[in-house]
């Protein structure tokens, strides 16, 4: 080992002795999120529930998970999310919702859809007869799940999306011809969850974010669920919840990482939970 491998191997010494090097290749990164943090603090209203785009290799990939998750083609998967990619009336609708509702300190005049293409994507596959979603804050989630069961009612698969939230004022967006398959049921989720008396095909976890009371919502829900449902967990980056239910019941369990485009937040995901029928 020559004399400088030496040093460098030397605790409190290597580091400094690399100072300059580690400094400059990692201040690039955290540059790149300043400045992505700085543009937003200027141009967003968003004070929670951040939107934004994913980034294109972050949408074939999850085209790719949606793909093994469902056991249907990519081509048809990325079929799905062109179709939402390209909905010109549910933009048009988020818009002019959005312009006209109270939240407007809290949402962007932009339609920004983030995991929720891949929540509709998995809609569009599945054909589910009974969504349910908990948590719908401004109705964004509630009113792509609505898109999809639309567009499955016209291809002869009719379903509705039941929605939960605490707030009174949540759910805006869930109006018009969206609101013909939907339904917001106000009040506390797990209350909401145990009043359900049909089978869920797709069940969507995203409401209180603690690790406790996203386990009661599952524990409440399993009773309920057809034999062939899926779970979607919003949370799975932030607690091992899901993961945990799946492990217990024998379901698999698979999860995706968004990746935010011209964002500062590192992402949330979608992680689900099905009865995997190849194994
Ligand atoms: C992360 S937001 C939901 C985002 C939404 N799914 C979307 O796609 O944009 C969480 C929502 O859960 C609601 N919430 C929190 N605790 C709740 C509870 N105990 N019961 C029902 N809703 C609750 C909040 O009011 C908030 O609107």
């Amino acid at each position: 080992m020559g004399s400088v491998e030496k040093w460098i191997k030397m605790p409190v010494i290597g580091p400094v002795l690399l100072l300059g090097y580690r400094y400059r290749t990692a201040s690039g990164y955290i540059k790149q999120q300043r400045q992505r943090f700085r543009d937003w603090l200027w141009k967003s209203n968003e004070t929670t529930n951040y939107t934004f785009n994913l980034e294109g290799w972050n949408e074939r990939y999850l085209a790719a998970f949606l793909s093994e998750a469902t056991n249907r083609p990519y081509e048809e998967i990325e079929g799905y999310l062109d179709e939402i990619r390209n909905d010109v009336a549910l933009r048009s609708h988020i818009e002019s919702k959005t312009a006209a509702s109270d939240y407007v300190m809290m949402a962007d005049p932009e339609v920004r859809l983030g995991k929720r293409i891949g929540w509709y994507a998995l809609v569009r596959a599945l054909k589910p007869q009974l969504v349910v979603e908990t948590g719908v804050d401004k109705g964004l989630g509630t009113v792509v799940l609505a898109a999809a069961l639309l567009k499955n009612r016209q291809d002869g698969f009719p379903g509705k999306v039941y929605g939960t939230d605490i707030n009174p004022k949540a759910g805006y967006l869930l109006d018009g011809p969206y609101a013909e398959v939907g339904q917001v049921l106000y009040g506390d989720s797990i209350e909401s969850l145990r009043g359900l008396t049909e089978p869920v095909d797709l069940f969507i976890n995203d409401s209180d974010h603690s690790a406790d009371y996203e386990r009661r919502e599952y524990e409440v829900i399993a009773e309920k669920l057809s034999p062939g449902a899926y779970i979607l967990g919003d949370n799975a980056h932030a607690t091992e919840e899901l993961f945990r239910f799946c492990r217990a019941t024998g379901r698999a369990f698979v999860f995706f990482r968004e990746q935010p485009k011209n964002h500062w937040y590192p992402g949330g995901a979608i992680s689900l939970g099905f009865f995997n029928k190849t194994s």
